[in-house]
């Protein structure tokens, strides 16, 4: 809509931070949310997930084992229980006393800032989870397509139940490799263009064919996740619209 507060053309080649500059501090933390402000990436993804008392935290496994110092699952803790933990020794000394973030102080901190890409993270262990999202995003009136603001998950029913609560908010399918081992066939780009504005797969299913495809029907690409320059390299190659990258650094490609 011409908005001059959009940082980023539409058209431009996206330069995504898979769970924050993930690769350069903790994942998940404000630590590598500011740092992919810092490097200017043009989103930063991060994952959400529910606390047993019904509040948005953001933590990619269901369990809070590998990235804190606690144990147990996530929907197991209170809110308050779990802001306790410290999610930033497992990194480094240095990120010390990180904390699991909510979703409501990322929007509060980072809107406007940076693009933010949001997966709902194994949505079916969290009913209600797509509602609470999209009353976090509308408290906020960032329920336009022109905010940066992008949903993604795994779960293609959790996507259309979120695009018929939120219909202006771009939607993204992640696709696995281990869920899709002989690629994505015409007809599931198809139904994905249903509802949704990216398809976002492993990069081993990337092929300038698949490409050409979502591009034909009028959705983007922005495949995950880019650890290395060669990969980055053969997605531009490829003709994709962005990457997701642990190394924002390797997204300043095209
Ligand atoms: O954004 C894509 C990527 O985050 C999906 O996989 O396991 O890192 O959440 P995962
Ligand atoms: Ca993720």
């Amino acid at each position: 809509d011409g908005n001059a507060s959009v940082a980023h053309a539409e058209d431009s080649f996206l330069n995504i931070a898979h769970r924050g500059a993930s690769g350069h501090a903790p994942e998940n933390t404000l630590a590598a949310f500011d740092k992919a402000v810092e490097m200017k990436a043009d989103y930063f993804e991060l994952d959400v997930q529910m606390t047993k008392d019904g509040h948005l935290v953001v933590i990619h496994d269901t369990t809070v084992d590998r990235t804190t110092n606690g144990t147990g699952n996530v929907k197991d803790y209170t809110l308050k229980e779990i802001r306790q933990l410290d999610a930033g020794s497992w990194f480094g000394p240095e990120f010390k006393g990180e904390r699991i973030p909510t979703l409501d102080e990322v929007l509060d901190k980072y809107q406007g800032k940076i693009g933010i890409l949001i997966e709902l993270k194994q949505p079916s262990l969290y009913p209600g989870i797509e509602k609470k999202v999209a009353n976090e995003l509308k408290e906020r009136n960032l329920h336009k397509s022109h905010k940066n603001i992008i949903v993604q998950s795994f779960d293609q029913n959790s996507m259309k139940t979120f695009h018929r609560l939120l219909p202006q908010v771009p939607i993204g399918v992640l696709v696995s490799l281990s869920e899709n081992p002989d690629g994505i066939s015409k007809q599931q780009l198809l139904e994905f263009a249903t509802y949704a504005d990216y398809v976002n797969p492993n990069h081993k299913l990337v092929d300038k064919d698949l490409v050409d495809n979502i591009h034909l029907l009028g959705m983007k690409i922005t495949p995950y996740t880019i650890l290395d320059k060669q990969t980055a390299e053969a997605m531009v190659y490829n003709g994709v619209d962005g990457i997701i990258t642990d190394y924002p650094e390797l997204g300043f490609i095209k």
